[in-house]
């Protein structure tokens, strides 16, 4: 099913590759609903193409015996897929609809067709993956190095980023219902622990709850203890 061009084209360059490359870039794609709880692709599925989120969230996740770990949540305009597009291995991770979703695929050989006539698309491409690696790297030092309360405000400031809206005097909505559960997969603690860290912050005054969102009022105090 096709999309309107200008919504995936801008969805696209959200993240960063020039919008004109992205209209011509979505003459190639294909879109489809995806059903909250439901998986765009499983570990180890081939990789076949590259996808972009045009609405919705996903949440990128690594099943083990234990339970499952968050490596990501992706916003509308993230690019995903792009690792197997590239090594040609199987895929690294499941990607999963956290609410109804659409997302449009990009075959992979039309995909290297148009960026070997347009290289531009390639650098974009190793831009998203360097992003990927200096977030994995942070959360990989962020676990040996910070405290609990530390991974936790880390946590929140990255959802701000992606999910945040200013409401005023330096306070910003994380605009995504959140469980507890998926913020400790992501934090990597127990989810009583992390509910714990929540409650002290709510009683003093880091963060608040509004209409079932987390609300970051204290930016600079989450800074503070997210610094290595
Ligand atoms: P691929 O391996 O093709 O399929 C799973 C996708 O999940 C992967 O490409 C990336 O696009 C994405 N992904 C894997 N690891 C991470 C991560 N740590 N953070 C964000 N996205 C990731």
């Amino acid at each position: 099913m096709s999309v309107a061009p200008t919504l995936l084209s801008q969805s696209i360059a959200l993240d960063g590759l020039p919008e004109d490359l992205a209209v011509e870039l979505i003459k190639v794609a294909r879109t489809r609903p995806v059903k909250a709880g439901s998986a765009v692709f499983e570990t180890g599925d081939p990789g076949d193409g590259f996808y972009a989120l045009l609405e919705g969230s996903l949440r990128v996740i690594l099943r083990g015996e234990e339970g499952e770990q968050v490596l990501a949540l992706l916003s509308p305009g993230a690019i995903f897929g792009e690792m197997s597009l590239f090594d040609g291995e199987p895929r690294s991770a499941s990607v999963v609809a956290a609410k109804s979703s659409r997302v449009a695929f990009f075959d992979k050989a039309a995909v290297f067709r148009f960026a070997d006539d347009n290289p531009a698309v390639y650098r974009h491409m190793m831009c998203i993956v360097g992003r990927r690696l200096r977030a994995s790297n942070a959360t990989l030092a962020a676990r040996s190095l910070l405290p609990l309360t530390g991974r936790v405000a880390q946590t929140m400031l990255h959802l701000s980023d992606m999910f945040g809206k200013d409401v005023g005097g330096g306070r910003r909505l994380v605009h995504h219902k959140i469980s507890q559960a998926d913020l400790a997969a992501m934090v990597g603690a127990a989810r009583e622990n992390v509910s714990r860290v929540l409650n002290d912050w709510k009683r003093e005054g880091l963060i608040s709850r509004i209409s079932g969102y987390y609300c970051i009022e204290d930016q600079t105090a989450l800074k503070a203890l997210a610094t290595l």
